[in-house]
């Protein structure tokens, strides 16, 4: 017999939910041992850097509304997310000298991070995450949308630690086309989101 779904619900990371989700981060060890979601935004990763340092940013971040991000609860309990946001919130992409060689033009929007807590992986929460996200999008008055997701086929199966910015295979089914190869494994997919 298969797992039981699960009927997610989503909401946005405000400081009303900023609890749920620190839960969330310090249940999972800080998330990559501590960087609290904080290196796509401009402050970034330095070296050296504190989990205090990262996990006050990130309040500091949601506190003044310079964050976006799509919180999925199982119950009261909040196990995964999508973080999404201009290119001037989020400027700090992974392979930014190879994103920007064939640059064309920056997108509306950008998907940053996603992450499942570890006991609640393989039952959809990412793609919950993921349609919340794109959902905020339309209401936000849609436009381009990219992600910079890992190739899954071709390669010997990944970890899902290995996918901080998705499995591609997750975001070609929301219609996500590949534009351009920024590293062996890893893509500039886009698309068009719609105004709601
Ligand atoms: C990658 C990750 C987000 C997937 O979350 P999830 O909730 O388990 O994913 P879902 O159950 O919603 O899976 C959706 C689709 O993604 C793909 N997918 C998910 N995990 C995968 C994996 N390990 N390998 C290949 N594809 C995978 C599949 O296509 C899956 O669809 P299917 O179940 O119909 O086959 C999760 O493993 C994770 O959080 N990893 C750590 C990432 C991280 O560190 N993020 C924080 C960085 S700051």
């Amino acid at each position: 017999m298969g797992a039981k779904p699960v009927n997610y619900v989503t909401r946005p990371l405000t400081p009303e939910t900023w609890n749920d989700f620190a839960r969330l981060v310090e249940a999972n060890n800080g998330v990559w041992g501590g960087c609290w979601c904080i290196g796509f935004h401009s402050e970034g990763l330095p070296k050296g850097c504190t989990v205090e340092r990262n996990r006050s940013l990130k309040e500091q971040h949601v506190a003044n509304g310079t964050v976006h991000q799509i919180l999925v609860y199982d119950g009261d309990e909040c196990v995964g997310w999508c973080q999404y946001g201009p290119p001037s919130e989020l400027p700090n992409i992974k392979n930014p000298g190879t994103y920007a060689k064939e640059l064309t033009e920056l997108p509306d929007w950008r998907i940053g991070c996603i992450f499942t807590g570890t006991r609640h992986r393989g039952r959809g929460v990412a793609r919950a995450a993921v349609a919340g996200a794109l959902d905020a999008i339309g209401l936000a008055g849609g436009g381009t949308v990219e992600a910079y997701p890992e190739q899954v086929e071709g390669r010997p199966p990944q970890r899902g630690a290995y996918f901080h910015t998705g499995p591609e295979s997750l975001f070609a089914d929301f219609g996500f086309v590949r534009d351009r190869r920024v590293a062996k494994w890893r893509w500039v997919m886009r698309r068009e989101v719609r105004a709601q």
